[in-house]
């Protein structure tokens, strides 16, 4: 089976290819087959914002498509900057001013946080498989490591006493909700080819 990654990220597929290849599954870009789009993320959940992406490459290209949406809730900020993770601070900031911001804004403030991801793939029959991935942490007081992207050098685990960003790629994929959801739409989709196998013989 072909699934199509409604995603540019290079990094994304590298994953994506690694957890399903023993499925039999080939995981390509949208510019292999023709499609070149950029979905707007109007949704307001990681679930809707994934289904939208998802839904739009499986329309463009007539092949099941997937996509994952992710981002860093803050308890104290009431789930911010969640979907917006991304745009948080407005355009202009890049990942460093990003998290220096949020630490700012959490100033004398409780540090709970986590990161979910969340994978939709949408099938051209209508059929739609969901996972979601979630890694509870804390926000540190400075930025530790120089690993990962984005947030990491501040997504702090108390349990391992290091940021994502001081973590192997191997090990924050043990550990991260990209991981946990990669690993949970694996079964989902190993499940679904079973159930649906006359149809992927
Ligand atoms: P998207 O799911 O590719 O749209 O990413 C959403 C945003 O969430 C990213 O640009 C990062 O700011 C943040 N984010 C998601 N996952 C991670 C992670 O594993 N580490 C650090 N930041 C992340």
């Amino acid at each position: 089976m072909k699934l199509v990654l409604a995603s540019k990220n290079e990094k994304k597929l590298i994953e994506m290819r690694e957890i399903l290849s023993h499925l039999g599954v080939e995981v390509c870009l949208p510019s292999d087959v023709g499609v070149d789009m950029d979905v707007e993320e109007t949704g307001t959940t990681f679930e809707e914002n994934s289904r939208l992406k998802a839904q739009a490459v499986m329309e463009a290209s007539g092949l099941p498509a997937i996509a994952d949406d992710s981002g860093l809730c803050v308890d104290a900020l009431g789930g911010a900057p969640g979907v917006y993770s991304a745009r948080y601070g407005g355009p202009g900031l890049d990942d460093v001013s990003r998290y220096r911001l949020l630490l700012e804004n959490l100033k004398g403030q409780p540090r709970g946080a986590k990161f979910v991801s969340v994978i939709t793939c949408c099938f051209p029959n209508g059929d739609v498989l969901t996972a979601r991935g979630e890694c509870p942490g804390t926000i540190a007081f400075a930025p530790m490591g120089k690993g990962g992207f984005g947030y990491d050098p501040v997504f702090f685990l108390p349990k391992l006493k290091k940021t994502f960003a001081q973590l192997t790629p191997e090990e924050k994929n043990a550990i991260s909700h990209r991981g946990e959801a990669l690993r949970a739409f694996r079964k989902e989709l190993e499940r679904y080819m079973r159930e649906k196998s006359e149809e992927f013989l």
